[in-house]
């Protein structure tokens, strides 16, 4: 079964497993603590990660953001960031939801299903009318996900896509 599940340090082992595969920044999806070791993990990773799900210890300027790992049964295969609002920056950028899924497990529908899941919770706390994300033009199989969850490209620059999601969401 796919769910879902925010960041917690019962679940370090797991959940370092992925993240120290995350580059710095690929496609816009960015790892503010990439090459981090285990230890550092769970020090000073996984309790930011904790803190920003409760709006707490962001750097200035940022908003509450929910890391939200991505299970299937007993592994992690993907990581899903939800900003819980929208500030300028994100209006304008990146919006209210990232995602990664780890390139051992890509191609096998997990982004697309864990997008599904980032937009019920994100349709239940975000106070916008619509849900924003982000794309690069040369990132089709992440536009591809976010079309077929129901995202519509509300407009585009050179380099990037902007999808919007109406609320209610069709479930
Ligand atoms: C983009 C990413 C999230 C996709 O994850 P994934 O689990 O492989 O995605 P899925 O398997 O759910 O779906 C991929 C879809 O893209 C399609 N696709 C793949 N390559 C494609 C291409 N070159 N052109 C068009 N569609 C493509 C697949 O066919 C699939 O669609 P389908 O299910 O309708 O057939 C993953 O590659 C990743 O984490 N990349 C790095 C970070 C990133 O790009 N994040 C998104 C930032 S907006």
């Amino acid at each position: 079964m796919l769910f879902l599940k925010e960041a917690n340090l019962q679940d370090a082992e797991q959940e370092y497993l992925l993240f120290r595969d995350i580059p710095a920044d690929e496609n816009g999806f960015v790892n503010e603590w990439p090459g981090v070791s285990r230890e550092e993990f769970e020090a000073m990773v996984l309790p930011a990660m904790i803190a920003h799900g409760k709006g707490e210890g962001l750097p200035a300027g940022y908003v509450p953001e929910s890391w939200l790992f991505l299970w299937d049964d007993e592994k992690i295969t993907g990581l899903f960031r939800l900003r819980h609002h929208l500030c300028d920056s994100l209006r304008e950028g990146a919006g209210h939801i990232g995602y990664f899924v780890h390139p051992r497990h890509r191609g096998r529908g997990y982004a697309s299903e864990g997008l599904r899941l980032a937009l019920q919770i994100a349709a239940d706390i975000i106070p916008e009318d619509e849900i924003y994300l982000r794309v690069s033009k040369d990132n089709p199989a992440s536009l591809q996900v976010m079309l077929k969850n129901g995202g519509y490209i509300h407009h585009e620059d050179e380099e990037k896509f902007y999808v919007r999601f109406r609320k209610p969401l069709c479930r």
